[in-house]
């Protein structure tokens, strides 16, 4: 690994562009510059919503139209008499990502209803975006009898509209009739809500599916943030501020952060806010406003290279590299092993398939914790305390 510093001017003349082998990123828009020139095709009148981002939207809702029909094919509704009445949880599955979460469950599934999974037993999946802990049926003949079985339990409740149901309208009346729960963006740095929060759809037409009780702070397990769209390069900042604040723990000023695959500098970016000291690797340089930071050291090379025993005692590591899950295993187990850190964070990237071997090893790992976080593709996040651990 080439340890350096390069000054400044240096590391601005050569970074600020996505590495080759980061992902594509969605919002890469298609090539306008035909329109731009004044040819190729008539001119669009103006929009406040460019062509692509429109498309893009169709061709999503029809990807989530198409899986939602292929599922009720597998799962048709099953008469009431049949639905699970105890010793089950309803398990969410993040946006375009139900498969890993039925693998995960395998035989556990009951059911599966738009992205909502009945599962037997109340272990929450790593794939799960939101679990609903205590979930019961309840039947309401109006709206008004909705309400006051749902507030007869608890004051805070977000429903979970099921497309497929036919029945949005009526529960959209009736979350308008709940007391209301705000849902305003968190602004980095707050806590999360820590009052509990219900979730319920309209299962049937009379019939409710109602939990007073969810895994999650947020509503559907979706952490919306106030965004900064000035300073770091790309979204993937989101990823840490959603993994802080879900888990309560962040490095404080001072502490030593090793972060791996760094680049273009998202995360270190929020560890040099936090005020530690970051000793930041990957292959391609940092983005220039986070390279110049007085609080991050960036070096060129593997993190694969980077021997713990060799680096001396962190606080916190870090990792977002692209590579094979069970590499990653083999870089946290190193770590861990030599106790070369107090705390880890990284991401486990998944080609095609999902490993879920490889996610249940990391689940083992005594101190630690696997979850998909709102922010996460097809990706789950490791967070592991020492102090956990013992
Ligand atoms: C998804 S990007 C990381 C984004 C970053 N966390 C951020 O917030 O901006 C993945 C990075 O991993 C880097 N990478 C891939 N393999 C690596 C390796 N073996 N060692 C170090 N970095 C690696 C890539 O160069 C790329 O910059």
């Amino acid at each position: 690994m080439q340890h350096r510093r390069l000054p400044p001017a240096a590391r601005s003349s050569r970074s600020g562009h996505a590495p080759a082998s980061a992902p594509v990123r969605e919002r890469t828009a298609p090539d306008t510059s035909a329109r731009e020139r004044g040819g190729g095709g008539p001119v669009q009148p103006p929009s406040s919503q460019p062509e692509w981002r429109r498309q893009r939207r169709e061709r999503r809702a029809a990807a989530q139209a198409d899986e939602r029909r292929k599922l009720a094919q597998r799962w048709p509704l099953l008469p009431r008499e049949a639905l699970p009445q105890e010793d089950f949880t309803v398990q969410l599955a993040p946006y375009g990502y139900m498969e890993p979460l039925l693998e995960e469950l395998g035989e556990r599934v009951l059911t599966v209803r738009g992205r909502l999974v009945l599962a037997r037993g109340g272990e929450a999946a790593a794939w799960a975006q939101n679990v609903w802990t205590a979930p019961r049926w309840l039947e309401a003949a109006s709206i008004g009898q909705a309400v006051r079985a749902l507030t007869a339990l608890q004051r805070n409740w977000r429903g979970h509209a099921l497309p497929e149901s036919g029945h949005q309208r009526r529960q959209a009346l009736m979350e308008a009739a709940l007391p209301h729960v705000g849902s305003r963006p968190l602004h980095f740095g707050e806590a999360a809500p820590t009052a509990p929060l219900g979730a319920f759809t309209l299962w049937e037409h009379d019939l409710l599916l109602a939990s007073p009780s969810t895994s999650s702070p947020f509503a559907d397990g979706e952490a919306h943030f106030e965004e900064n769209r000035t300073e770091p390069p790309g979204r993937a900042y989101l990823k840490l501020w959603e993994a802080f604040t879900l888990d309560g723990r962040r490095p404080r000023h001072g502490e030593l952060c090793v972060d791996l695959g760094a680049s273009p500098g998202g995360w270190t970016w929020v560890l040099a806010g936090l005020g530690a000291r970051v000793f930041s690797l990957d292959k391609v340089e940092l983005a220039p406003q986070v390279g110049c930071l007085p609080n991050v050291n960036h070096c060129l090379g593997s993190g694969f290279g980077l021997d713990p025993r060799h680096v001396g005692r962190v606080d916190w590591l870090f990792s977002d590299m692209i590579c094979y899950p069970e590499r990653l295993l083999q870089v946290v187990r190193q770590w861990i092993g030599a106790r070369a850190c107090a705390h880890v964070v990284c991401t486990l990237k998944f080609q095609a398939e999902t490993d879920h071997a490889v996610s249940r090893a990391f689940a083992a790992i005594p101190g630690g914790r696997l979850l998909h976080l709102f922010c996460n593709k097809h990706e789950l996040t490791f967070i592991w305390h020492e102090d956990a651990a013992i």
